[in-house]
Formats: structure tokens, sequence, C-alpha cells
């Protein structure tokens, strides 16, 4: 099946990346939806910057660049924004209930032809696909975060999903000029997650015993394993909310050993979350 309209679902750090990459990359028709004004312009603001950079890098024009912002369009209508889309990219909050209930209106309103792929990084695709009438066209496409720099875009089959649906997701990833891995079964965290969330409570499990610094741990991993930036800065970026709360997943659909360190569930109840609160591990709030 041809993709030809894209609707992203969220305009938020995923969701505004992915609209753009989609615009930019693949030169699909985009429609980004949010449920307020303010998340859209402030996705747009994203966006802007993101190309505005490229720019002056001499990576695109700036013809380009208004050719792209020209490709996305935005709505708060839900109804709207996905009644005429081949491909409904959900990237809304990381939150079962919200997921569920968005997978089951979008069901409503999209033509029957179309698929609807969701961003988690820890919801269950098969559980998602049940929400809807059709799951045999859901799956997972899961970007990573700077969705415009990174590479990588891991596809899940639900419990349901066809190979039709895992094909054409694959050629739209191919167009946006992504890598792709295959996610056969549909398990918590996927590949990178069920590795990386592991690794980055361990880093909590380091500093909390005083066993180095945080510049150090940083420091060892950036330069033992060459990593470009040490787990606790990543884990700044990530959001320490979203970092627990793939890890709970893991703990209670996998294995108990994914427990999360008290160090971390310590720092979201601080509302240390990171970059987005201004404050982590490290202060964000000069950068
Ligand atoms: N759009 C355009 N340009 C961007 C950008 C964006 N969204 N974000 C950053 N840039 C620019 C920077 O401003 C910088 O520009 P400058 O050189 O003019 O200052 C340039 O890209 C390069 O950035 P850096 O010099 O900081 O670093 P690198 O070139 O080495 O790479 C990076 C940037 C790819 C983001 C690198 O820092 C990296 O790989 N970081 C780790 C990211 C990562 O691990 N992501 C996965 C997180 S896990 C996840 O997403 C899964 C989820 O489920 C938890």
């Amino acid at each position: 099946m041809e993709i030809k309209k894209i609707t992203v679902l969220g305009a938020g750090l995923m969701g505004h990346g992915i609209a753009q990459v989609a615009a930019q990359i693949g030169k699909y028709d985009v429609t980004m939806r949010d449920i307020e004004q303010r998340f859209i312009d402030n996705g747009i603001n994203m966006i802007r910057t993101s190309l505005q950079k490229f720019v002056s890098k001499g990576q695109i024009t700036e013809t380009e660049m208004n050719e792209t912002l020209a490709r996305i369009h935005t709505t708060l209508d839900l109804k709207q924004a996905v009644s005429n889309a081949d491909l409904i990219i959900e990237a809304v909050p990381e939150n079962i209930e919200l997921k569920k209930t968005t997978f089951r209106e979008v069901d409503v309103y999209v033509p029957k032809h179309a698929i609807i792929a969701s961003n988690t990084s820890s919801v269950s695709i098969t559980e998602l696909a049940s929400a809807t009438k059709r799951p045999e066209k859901v799956a997972g496409m899961h970007f990573f975060n700077p969705p415009q720099l990174m590479k990588l875009i891991e596809i899940i089959k639900g419990a349901k999903t066809s190979d039709e649906t895992i094909q054409t997701i694959q050629e739209v990833a191919q167009k946006m000029e992504k890598e792709t891995v295959l996610v056969k079964k549909d398990t918590p965290g996927f590949i990178v997650n069920r590795i990386l969330i592991p690794a980055l409570n361990e880093a909590v499990a380091l500093l909390w015993e005083d066993i180095a610094t945080k510049e150090d741990i940083d420091k060892a991993i950036k330069l033992g394993l060459n990593w470009p930036m040490g787990p606790l800065m990543l884990l700044d970026y990530i959001g320490a909310d979203t970092t627990l709360a793939i890890a709970e997943v893991l703990q209670h659909e996998l294995d108990e050993k994914f427990h999360p360190h008290p160090g971390l569930k310590q720092m979201v109840k601080a509302n240390l979350l990171g970059r987005k609160t201004g404050k982590g591990f490290y202060d964000w709030t000069q950068k």
C-alpha cells in the first residue's frame, strides 16, 4: 500500500520531530495534531528551530525549509486530523489509558485502509491494537530522541499485525531515510530500552552508593564505551519520569530484576526530571 498522507498525534518532544522528518525527508503531506493550540505552536517552533539549524549548516536550503513547513498542517480536531490519512503515528504522552482511548477514537474516524502506528516505548502494541477493530493494521514505530538526528526506528509486530502492515511501515521508514530493526514479538522495552533502561538504572545506583561522582560515571561510559553522552546526562535528556515509567513496565511485565532504583524514584518525587524541569542530575537552567 502506498502512503501519501501521514498524521502525527502529539506535537511534543517526539511528535514534532517525527512530523518534521516525515515532511522534510519523506516529503509526505503531514498533519500534526495536539489538544491545545499552545502545544501546536510550541511544536511548530521546535520544528522551525531545528530546520533553521540545518539551513545555517548548509544541509538544506531556505527554500527546502519553507517547503517542509508548507507540507505540515496543524489542527486541534482529531476527526479532521485523521479522516484523510493513510498512516497515523501516535506520539501522545506515555500513559496507557490515554493511548488506548486515542486508538479507540482514531479507529472510528480513519479510512478502512489506514494503518495506526504507535511511537510508544513501553505500552503493549497488542493491547493498543485490541482497542481497535483493525488489529492487523496496528504496529509499533518507535523513534529515538531527537528523531531528526537518530537513524533508528524499531518496528514492532503486535500479536495480530499483518506482514503487509510491517512491510508498509518499513517502506515509510526507508523514505524517511531511517534504518529499521524488526521486533518480531511484542515485548516490553523492545530491544533498545530493554538494554538501555537497566544501564541507566545502574548509573543511578552507582551515584547513590557514592562509588563515583556523576561526572566520572558519565566520563567512564562516554570514553569507555564510546557513548555520545554519559548515562546520567542521557537520563536527563530522556527524563527521570519517562525512565521510571519504562523501568516499572519492565519490572511488572517482564521480570522483577528490572526494578527501578529508589534513587530514580526519588528524583521523580522531587520533580528533578532533567532538561524538561531545568534540573535533574545536572543543572540545565543556564544552557
Ligand atoms: N534538529 C537539528 N539539529 C539538532 C537537533 C535537532 N532536533 N538537536 C541537536 N541538533 C544539533 C545540535 O544543536 C548541534 O549543533 P551545533 O553543532 O551547531 O551545536 C548538532 O546537532 C550536533 O549535536 P552535538 O554536537 O551535541 O552532538 P552530535 O553531533 O554528536 O550528536 C546527538 C547529537 C545525535 C543527539 C548525540 O548527542 C547523541 O547521540 N546523543 C544520545 C541520544 C540518544 O541516545 N537518544 C536515544 C534516547 S533513548 C530514546 O529516545 C528512546 C526512548 O524510548 C526513551
